[in-house]
């Protein structure tokens, strides 16, 4: 089984979709796919319902997420650590004991624009607009991961 974890800092807005996206381009009994937040403050809550909705127009159902927090333990259960940003980069990495474990983290969108250090924009205090460009550049990531990974 491999393991990939999607992270942001709400784990409401991107990351949710992210895991959402991904699992429905893997097969998922050898891929699993989850996400997590670097902040705490909406644990337990359902994703963002602007994300819901987007996802939702693209046939995806995002609804059965919960929020949780990133942990220094989820090094050890994941292959893989796709990050949304520069931010959640630092955040993570912070939290690795080793140089393997830091090897496991990537900004998402290095597969799409490899070298270029581009983040997946935060969406939450911006419109509709926000989560359909979110959602599009999340997609292309994904379609890259799904193919690497079916190899
Ligand atoms: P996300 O967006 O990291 O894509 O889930 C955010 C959601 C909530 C907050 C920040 C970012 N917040 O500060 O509550």
């Amino acid at each position: 089984m491999t393991k990939v974890l999607m992270v942001c800092l709400g784990n409401i807005c991107r990351s949710p979709l992210a895991e959402g996206i991904l699992k429905s381009k893997v097969d998922t009994s050898k891929v699993t796919v989850e996400s997590a937040g670097t902040g705490g403050w909406h644990v337990g809550s359902l994703p963002d319902p602007r994300s819901i909705e987007i996802a939702k127009k693209n046939g995806i159902d995002i609804t059965n997420q919960r929020g949780r927090k990133f942990s220094t333990y989820d090094f050890e259960t994941y292959d893989y650590i796709f990050v949304m940003d520069n931010s959640n980069y630092h955040d993570v990495i912070k939290l690795a004991n080793t140089q393997e474990e830091q090897d496991k983290v990537q900004l998402l969108l290095e597969e799409i624009f490899p070298g270029e250090n581009v983040d997946v924009p935060d969406p939450y205090y911006g419109g509709t607009l926000g989560f359909e460009n979110v959602f599009q550049m999340i997609e292309e990531a994904c379609d890259k991961i799904a193919e690497r990974l079916q190899h």
